[in-house]
């Protein structure tokens, strides 16, 4: 395998959450050792035959088909509906949140309730005033975990484990220009940081190789003592909106 492609691979089990790998040694007695994938991912040295997890040719109908009637984790015990993501298949950006709440439980779409009114509100009102026509529908948006939390807690690690694959794959298959990291389990997702969203914001990292700004989560800015967040989270807008569109 190309070292390139050995460190692709070993940062895509990195991503999900695998931080030990257990290589077969030929002609050991009892168990291989094993081998922190970020050291791995540091040395990218010797040929490790990795299974392929990430399927050739994936769609976001074939995720969802993969995703089924989950029932992986134990979110799927109070949710009604899964929540997938929606908008353009095609984005040229992705938001990506944290996991429905009552209201999008009940409809089956992300951002439908008073945070997602917001949510639409900022993309398209900034983009209005600068100059940029973008509607909600032209975006994509999704989140960590398809099921609704309990009482809308915060998903536990493994739950975040086993849902973020399929948020991967979306993003792979979508490839935007970037995403927008909404909030601090979004962040945790995809940079694999333990880092707030006051310290991420206002400035660009990657998730792979696709720009990611981090911004402060809608449902934080619907509070009244956040209103210079509010300030803050439009401008983190702003410079996506024209960074993918202009
Ligand atoms: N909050 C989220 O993180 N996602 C939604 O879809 C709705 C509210």
């Amino acid at each position: 395998m190309e070292r390139e492609e050995l460190r692709r691979r070993l940062e895509f089990y990195r991503d999900l959450g695998l931080t030990t790998l257990y290589r077969k040694e030929k002609a050991v007695a009892g168990a291989a050792p094993a081998k922190a994938v970020d050291a791995l991912v540091e040395a990218a040295p010797a040929p490790i035959v990795l299974p392929t997890i990430e399927p050739e040719g994936d769609t976001l109908a074939q995720i969802r088909e993969d995703i089924g009637d989950c029932k992986r984790c134990r979110l799927h015990e109070g949710r009604h509906k899964i929540v997938f993501g929606s908008g353009n298949e095609r984005a040229r950006l992705v938001f990506v949140g944290e996991g429905p709440g009552a209201d999008e439980d009940e409809q089956g779409l992300p951002f439908v309730g008073r945070a997602g009114q917001l949510l639409t509100q900022m993309i398209e009102g900034t983009a209005k005033k600068e100059g940029i026509p973008l509607l909600r529908p032209d975006v994509y948006i999704c989140n960590v975990v398809k099921c609704r939390p309990p009482e809308n807690r915060t998903p536990l690690p493994d739950e975040m484990e086993i849902c973020g694959q399929f948020l991967y794959r979306q993003l792979q298959v979508i490839q935007p220009k970037a995403i927008c990291a909404l909030g601090s389990t979004a962040a945790k997702a995809l940079l694999s940081t333990k880092d707030g969203v006051t310290k991420l914001r206002g400035r660009w990292h990657k998730w792979r190789d696709i720009p990611l700004m981090v911004t402060y989560h809608p449902s934080y800015l619907l509070r009244p003592y956040n209103q210079n967040a509010k300030r803050e989270a439009w401008e983190d807008l702003k410079t996506v909106l024209h960074y993918v569109y202009d």
